[in-house]
């Protein structure tokens, strides 16, 4: 790999362990190394075919090991497996002792002593909790995603672990689908950014680094796409979507030097991306020319019998080691069948020659083959898992992440020495859903609560009072079941009634709870659960100033809320320090900045709604009948569009130029406008640029982001943006399917979200 080798240099000497010390650096992608091909060389020709398999082998780590090493059953073959090199990584064994105890069983015991790798699901954090990943998107700060990431990094390397399962990019279009908190939206040229800047946060400027660890782009691909957003479900999904939308961020990872990638669960097309050799081998692998390993989601090549494209294991094996998939992560298939496949000539030698090569890389390139306990020092693991550091960074990250959606008559920012305060609803005690899905290792119960936020902030002897006011959730709460839903018997209503009467003014937390998003958490309706918006209403009766509050982990559709509440904050799941976060942007200690990284519904009917839409040959009613692409009950617009978010200053842009009305491929338009700070406060606007192709050799979406910026601006203060426009940037998979500009007439569009914008036209010649 190449790096900016000054950069190394500073940052090993200096910073060694100091977050963040990857960002803004320049990375390339990841390259193969002579030298280390050649030892990858020497090493595949004393192993075995077992010893191969073994390395595409990875298993979870199911066992305590802290006790004794299992004598019977699966657990005992494993340990067995590891000592006779039949293993070449483990998931979710975590911890300096764990990781070591089971590193030894393979380095010692083994005949080539290969390490093992380490992976875990560290998607907003290993103990610290950062905001879900939807979340920090809303932020559009690529710096704060690679400074979250980097912590994340900080902390999962120094508890053992040298592999995450993330960065998730897989765009979303469909709320209903539980893992949008996972992602980064419904748009491909965000996400592509927001997957960058996290795999440059997790592997660093060097993944041998002890601090770095190796990325996974996942799930390759169009994982996004389930029908009717139910988890898992079939996928159909035209070359179009595939590639002009779901694709993107998985390239910019791929260029970006991302480790490994992650394959799917579902199908596309009939084949299940775990056999896709489109996706892994032509795509990939060919033109891509990615040189890290896929490894197959969770039981994914044992789940291709049950697609019904395997009649059994065996089969099941050979079509995923045929598709590409390097990695067999607990299928137990390639361990049990490979060898046989590949000396029945079902399989390629060289195909497993090439999997084996591409795990041993990332060894490699991890330092693993310097120091197999690199990430093993209990003296880090001590320092870095939960620093108090990490404390400040996860505080910046969730009020940079807090979206303010609506603001009627100034009522925020609040004053912090207002007479009293009423905070009500059981989301806002609660100190273990800010901490969200995917929570790695996040104590329990840990987040700083909305409640506590706002106690710390307020003026000593403000009176802050507290009622729950509806119920949410009951019962257990947890990753291994569904959750279940309160019978609300509306007994918390009057205390918190008459809690917001006797107040000056009403701070409500309303929402979902954090097991309601994630993986398998897809739902059929995407409003609010239970009474909660009953109490709004009969609070908004007895008290008109309700600053609304909302946790979630998806778009949530809630017209009515939006239309009655004077002030309403999206402030996601934000992570371990929630409720200061939450705080420093009620009371104005910060300035709301972030942008909805994906659009808001109205009602749960018009899912999938995005704003990268197609014109359809109906798109308005014209000739006053019915015969358009609407509905009958309700409008086509989202409640809040993609990139809404306001600020408690106000922005005016103007003055859109354009450095030329034609261009011609080789040239780069360049386009102006001047952004100015109209209100009496400082505060930061991401400015966007959107484009629209007027006329393709295939339909064209409407508008699509090409460019962002965020700005922070003085009150009174202008300033002129430039944004650049290149072929590169008009480029799609055209009716030819290829990726290629089309010349003709455009249409330039900068605002501050995807529906405010001021327009301006140009030509490509
Ligand atoms: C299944 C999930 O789909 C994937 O994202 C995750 O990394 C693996 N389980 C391992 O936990």
């Amino acid at each position: 790999m190449k790096w900016n080798l000054s950069i190394i240099a500073i940052g090993i000497a200096m910073t060694l362990w100091i977050v963040p010390q990857a960002c803004g650096q320049t990375f390339t992608p990841m390259a193969t190394d002579a030298r280390i091909e050649k030892k990858i060389d020497s090493l595949l020709r004393l192993m075995t075919l077992e010893e191969k398999i073994g390395q595409m082998n990875q298993y979870n780590g199911s066992w305590d090991v802290t006790g004794p090493a299992p004598q019977s059953g699966g657990d005992a073959i494993k340990y067995q497996q590891i000592r006779k090199g039949e293993v070449g990584a483990m998931l979710n064994v975590l911890g300096v002792k764990n990781t070591r105890e089971i590193q030894q069983l393979a380095v010692n015991n083994s005949r080539l002593g290969i390490p093992l790798l380490f992976g875990y699901d560290v998607i907003h954090g290993y103990q610290t909790m950062m905001p879900i990943p939807l979340g920090e998107t809303a932020s559009w700060d690529m710096q704060v995603l690679e400074k979250s990431a980097r912590v994340a990094a900080v902390e999962a390397t120094a508890a053992g672990v040298n592999w995450t399962f993330a960065p998730m990019m897989d765009v979303s279009r469909d709320a209903r689908w539980g893992r949008v908190m996972e992602g980064a939206g419904e748009d491909p040229y965000l996400g592509a950014q927001a997957a960058v800047a996290r795999v440059r946060g997790f592997q660093g400027p060097d993944l041998s680094l002890a601090n770095t660890l190796a990325a996974c782009a996942k799930h390759f691909a169009a994982y996004g796409f389930g029908e009717a957003a139910r988890e898992y479900n079939t996928v159909e999904i035209t070359e179009n979507t595939l590639q002009n939308v779901v694709l993107p961020p998985f390239k910019a990872a791929a260029e970006a030097g991302v480790a490994t990638f992650m394959n799917a669960f579902n199908e596309i097309g009939g084949v299940p991306a775990t056999a896709s050799t489109y996706l892994q081998r032509d795509l990939l692998k060919g033109a891509w020319g990615f040189q890290g390993f896929v490894v197959s989601d969770w039981g994914s090549i044992r789940e291709l019998i049950t697609h019904g494209v395997a009649a059994d294991k065996r089969e099941a094996s050979r079509l995923a080691a045929l598709g590409g998939s390097d990695m067999d992560m607990e299928s137990s298939a390639y361990t049990t069948t490979l060898a046989q496949l590949v000396r029945d000539g079902n399989v390629p030698m060289a195909y497993v020659d090439d999997a084996a090569r591409r795990i041993l890389r990332v060894k490699f390139l991890l330092g693993l083959f310097d120091d197999p306990y690199r990430y093993c020092d209990e003296a880090r693991e001590k320092q870095y898992v939960g620093a108090p550091e990490h404390v400040a960074i996860a505080r910046e990250v969730g009020r940079k992440s807090i979206v303010l959606l609506k603001n009627e008559g100034q009522l925020l920012p609040l004053a912090k020495n207002a007479g009293s305060i009423a905070v009500i609803g059981a989301l806002a005690a609660d100190k273990d859903v800010p901490l969200g899905s995917w929570r790695g290792q996040a104590v329990t119960g840990s987040a700083v609560s909305l409640l506590e936020g706002i106690q710390a902030a307020v003026a000593p002897g403000v009176k802050v009072v507290y009622e729950p006011g509806y119920k949410l959730t009951t019962g257990l709460r947890s990753f291994v079941q569904d959750l279940t839903f309160a019978q609300d018997d509306g007994s918390g209503f009057k205390a918190a009634i008459k809690a917001a009467k006797n107040a000056e003014i009403v701070v409500m937390a309303i929402g979902e709870d954090c097991w309601q998003s994630g993986e398998a958490r897809s739902q059929v309706d995407i409003t609010l659960k239970g009474r909660q918006e009953e109490l709004l209403r009969e609070i908004l009766k007895v008290n008109k100033r309700v600053v609304v509050v909302l946790m979630n982990g998806r778009p949530l559709a809630i017209p009515g809320v939006a239309e009655v509440s004077p002030a309403i904050l999206e402030a996601w799941h934000l992570g371990s320090q929630a409720g200061n976060s939450i705080a420093d942007v009620l009371f104005g200690d910060y300035n709301p900045a972030g942008k909805l990284p994906i659009s808001f519904p109205r009602a749960t009917g018009q899912a999938p709604i995005y704003y990268n839409r197609k014109s359809t040959g109906r798109p308005v009613n014209s000739e006053n009948n019915v015969f358009w692409s609407h509905y009958t009950d309700a409008p086509n617009t989202p409640l809040y569009p993609f990139g809404y978010g306001l600020s408690y200053t106000n922005f005016q842009y103007s003055e859109l130029k354009l450095s030329a009305s034609e261009i011609y491929p080789s040239e780069t338009l360049q386009v102006q406008v001047t952004l100015t700070n109209t209100g009496s406060r400082a505060g930061e606007e991401v400015a966007q640029l959107y484009v629209r192709d007027l006329v393709g050799s295939v339909t064209r979406p409407v508008k699509e982001l090409k460019g962002f910026q965020k700005v922070l601006l003085r009150p009174g203060e202008s300033r002129q943006l430039t944004f650049s426009l290149t072929t590169k940037d008009l480029a799609f998979f055209t009716g030819n399917r290829e990726w290629a500009a089309e010349p003709g007439d455009f249409e330039v569009f900068v605002g501050g979200n995807s529906e405010e914008t001021l327009k301006g036209a140009f030509k490509l010649n």
